[in-house]
């Protein structure tokens, strides 16, 4: 197919990063580049689509955009998906999964109108092919995408496939690990320069630790991994050839990164993590407690996201846990830029620290904030 410049595009994230990720979009060569709730509409090529797919660190999925229509049953949502000529987009062969979100919809049952999508598009093929593609929950090789308001649906097909996130890395599993696209976005709202120490002092499996090594290295996300618009007959081989062999050289810079964290399970999660990503080398990993470990150097940006304490025994826990952190950083940490995503609130209030910043973030469906606190020896205290 060819490279269309006005193709039209829809890039998801974690709600509170699209503003970075517009900007990454725009360093990438998108047009139009509209900010919504959850995401960022473009208009490219799809060299341009590729580029997004394999460069961008803050997008979920980039959803390309097939058509919008009205609707007020099931069946008109049926009779627009079975318009549009699905042989054209991918091989029957392909095994296909729909995906529907939906807000303020009045529809009484969102699974029955999934249902009928996949039927539209199945029949379609029927219809012009005497054969139908196989439904794969799983792992599906075209993924299609209906999001419906109010009385206006718009289909999508996935160009990402699995989605952005997972970068191929992750080895070693902990508990409650950020996203990485999730991590990435905040490595940047620290506004951390590669040639400042980076600590993450409760680095659990080292996400951010490895999404800071990938960004001052210049690492491609997207390098470990398949796409989804592999899988697309619209795919333009030259095109994706172009973007993935003209992949730009690693910087030479060599950032110096540490991690440390209370759990030795955790310290080799991230050890895992770390190696499988191929930046081990770069990090010095330690078991230590956040409430009393050494600076590893005079200044730097600490970067971290606590446990949320959801139960309340952990809450408990956390409302001692805070003022000490806040004297532990006001006597080790002076000449540092700290940084903690967390859920929890009160924290700013109970670390005796004035926040400099306070970003909203939602991890997941979990409303955070990003908040900075600029330790100064002696003088924070409020
Ligand atoms: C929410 S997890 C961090 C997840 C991590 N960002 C990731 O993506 O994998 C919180 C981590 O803080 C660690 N932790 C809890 N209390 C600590 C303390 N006092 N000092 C250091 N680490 C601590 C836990 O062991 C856990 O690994």
């Amino acid at each position: 197919m060819s490279s269309n410049p006005s193709e039209s595009f829809f890039a998801s994230s974690p709600r509170g990063l699209e503003g970075l990720l517009a900007d990454e979009l725009r360093a990438l060569g998108a047009q139009d580049v509209t900010q919504a709730a959850g995401g960022v509409a473009f208009t490219g090529s799809w060299e341009t689509c590729y580029a997004v797919n394999f460069h961008s660190r803050i997008a979920s999925r980039v959803l390309w955009h097939l058509g919008s229509f009205d609707y007020a049953t099931e069946e008109d949502i049926y009779a627009a998906a079975r318009s549009v000529s699905w042989r054209h987009l991918f091989e029957v062969g392909k095994s296909i999964r729909v995906n529907l979100t939906a807000i303020r919809s009045p529809l009484k049952s969102l699974d029955f109108a999934t249902l009928r999508i996949k039927d539209a598009i199945c029949d379609r093929f029927r219809d012009d092919t005497g054969i139908r593609p196989d439904v794969d929950r799983l792992n599906p090789d075209v993924r299609v995408h209906c999001f419906l308001e109010q009385a206006k649906g718009t289909l999508y097909l996935d160009t990402s496939g699995e989605p952005l996130f997972k970068r191929g890395w992750r080895q070693a599993a902990v508990e409650a690990p950020l996203r990485e696209n999730l991590a990435a976005g905040i490595v940047r709202l620290t506004g951390w320069k590669f040639d400042e120490p980076l600590f993450d002092p409760m680095c659990g499996g080292g996400t951010l630790l490895v999404e800071a090594a990938a960004m001052a290295l210049n690492e491609p996300p997207g390098a470990g991994r398949g796409f989804g618009f592999e899988n697309l007959a619209t795919l333009d081989l030259k095109a994706w050839n172009r973007v993935r062999d003209g992949r730009p050289p690693r910087n030479k810079v060599r950032p110096a990164l540490f991690g440390s964290d209370i759990e030795q399970r955790a310290v080799d999660s991230a050890k895992k993590n770390l190696m499988a990503a191929g930046f081990f080398d770069l990090v010095k990993l330690q078991r230590a407690d956040i409430l009393k470990v050494e600076a590893p150097a005079s200044a730097g940006v600490m970067v971290a996201n606590p446990p949320y304490g959801e139960r309340l025994s952990d809450a408990d826990e956390l409302a001692a846990f805070y003022p000490q952190l806040g004297t532990a950083l006001k006597q080790r940490f002076a000449g540092w830029r700290c940084h903690f995503l967390t859920s929890d609130l009160r924290m700013a209030k109970m670390i005796r620290l004035s926040p400099s910043r306070r970003v909203p973030l939602f991890n997941g469906a979990l409303e955070c904030r990003l908040f900075e606190f600029v330790v100064v020896a002696g003088s924070n205290r409020k």
